[in-house]
């Protein structure tokens, strides 16, 4: 396992490329089990849930072929329609694969993604929508068997909104088993986030017909069959909003290039409302810090609104703002892993039902401290660039799921960071005690 070792305290400077969207390339791949033609996909991140996401698609029966950032695939036989728990519970958005695999062969067998430390991850809208297009679901051993009826899927009027809203992945699921379902499909209360769009434009480019993605109403005319694409996945909004408010922590005028800030404006709204102006020149995004941010608040909800996935960003910027701030997390009410170890640091956080407040403190000390999923730790990380002295943050490989190469595009920026193995985890020792 490894460690983040962090001198706090540099100004940061220079240019930042972002890379592509993670949350986008996870369904797209998944889009090659609906043509048996040959893909590219490009700008696909190399992460470990992008990797995970191929080997997955390997079990399914599609050869690929990963070179320079472009994930080469081609459907080489439908035998295995199994996609294996032990995949699956290294990344719950694995469960991706069930609507496509549903909608081009009929059946599928998924293990039930379990929950991960954000909170309970239920997919019942996925099988809810699924079931609507006549699908017929059974559950058995922590498996999902999805089949469907006699004379094929058929197209519906689903509503898919749930008790936190829409659902981006459930969207994606029934998006694409309604590809081939016979007739209309129309999905109310669909999520409207741009990774949705991203799916639904590939999807199009490979020969379905699909209206109204990035609206609450999706329409889905069926068709027989989708031709092979070569597609670019959009930007990392979500890397996009880390590095801006890692600009921010550290009162450094950084540009972050090749994002997309259309797909941000709550958060530069925020950033704004907090003292933090966004110069913007097509798609390079350049911080103008200010000497010390305002508190504010917010709540984050589905897009558009204040995304969930930059909520522990914000909260370590909010940690050294002038005043008190407010974050209601509508999407996922545990979601404060982030505060209890900003706290090591001498963040000033109160959590509860779903609600954090926070005290802004003149300055952040460093501290040994963990990551606990990609978001808190890619915070963590931010927030010990901008402490006073070292902070050593254990538990990286959450952040190598979501962030390419992290530290050392930080470093490019003259953060002091580096990784090292992390000899200290209780993980490690009792790992190396049972080896002896
Ligand atoms: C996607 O997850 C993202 N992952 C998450 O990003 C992101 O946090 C989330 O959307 C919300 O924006 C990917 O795109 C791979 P949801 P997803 O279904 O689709 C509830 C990251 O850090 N719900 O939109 O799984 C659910 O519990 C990850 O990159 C149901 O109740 O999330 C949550 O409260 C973390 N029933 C809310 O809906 C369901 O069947 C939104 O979840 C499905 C979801």
């Amino acid at each position: 396992m490894d460690a983040f070792i962090i001198q706090g305290g540099a100004r940061l400077s220079g240019t930042i490329q972002v890379s592509g969207s993670k949350n986008a390339s996870l369904p797209i791949l998944a889009a090659s089990l609906m043509t048996d033609q040959p893909c590219v996909f490009r700008k696909v991140p190399e992460l470990s849930d992008t990797k995970t996401q191929v080997k997955i698609l390997n079990t399914l029966g599609v050869e690929t072929r990963w070179e320079k950032g472009a994930v080469h695939t081609r459907l080489r036989d439908t035998d295995n329609s199994t996609a294996p728990y032990e995949l699956v519970k290294q990344m719950r958005a694995g469960v991706c694969v069930l609507g496509p695999l549903l909608g081009a062969r009929g059946h599928a067998t998924v293990s039930l993604p379990g929950g991960c430390v954000i909170g309970e991850r239920p997919i019942d809208l996925h099988l809810r929508g699924l079931e609507a297009l006549g699908a017929i679901i059974t559950l058995d051993k922590g498996n999902i068997h999805a089949k469907a009826p006699k004379g094929g899927l058929r197209g519906a009027e689903i509503y898919l909104g749930g008790t936190f809203g829409s659902s981006v992945l459930a969207t994606d699921n029934v998006m694409c088993a309604a590809v081939f379902a016979k007739g209309t499909t129309v999905i109310e209360c669909a999520a409207c986030e741009p990774e949705v769009v991203d799916l639904a434009d590939c999807l199009n480019a490979m020969g379905a017909k699909i209206e109204g993605a990035g609206s609450p109403r999706i329409t889905i005319h069926g068709v027989k069959r989708l031709k092979g694409v070569d597609w670019t996945v959009i930007p990392d909004r979500i890397e996009t909003a880390t590095f801006l408010i890692a600009g921010a922590l550290t009162r450094s005028p950084i540009t972050v290039a090749g994002g997309r800030p259309d797909h941000l404006i709550a958060v530069l709204d925020i950033l704004k409302r907090m003292g933090v102006e966004v110069e913007r020149k097509g798609n390079k995004m350049t911080v103008v810090p200010c000497e010390r941010p305002r508190a504010t608040s917010l709540t984050t909800l589905p897009y558009p609104a204040f995304p969930t996935d930059v909520q522990s960003p914000i909260l370590t910027l909010m940690a050294i703002a002038e005043g008190s701030s407010q974050v209601t997390e509508r999407i996922y009410p545990d979601r404060f892993m982030a505060a209890a170890e900003l706290k090591r640091m001498g963040a000033n956080i109160s959590t509860s039902n779903g609600q954090a407040v926070i005290h802004g403190v003149a300055k952040l000390s460093g501290a040994p401290v963990m990551a606990s999923d990609l978001r808190a730790g890619a915070a963590l990380t931010i927030a010990a660039l901008a402490a006073e002295g070292e902070t050593r943050l254990a538990r990286v490989y959450h952040i190598d799921r979501g962030y390419e190469r992290f530290e050392d595009r930080l470093r490019k920026l003259g953060a002091r960071i580096e990784r090292v193995k992390d000899t200290e985890d209780p993980l490690v020792i009792a790992a190396a005690a049972g080896q002896q």
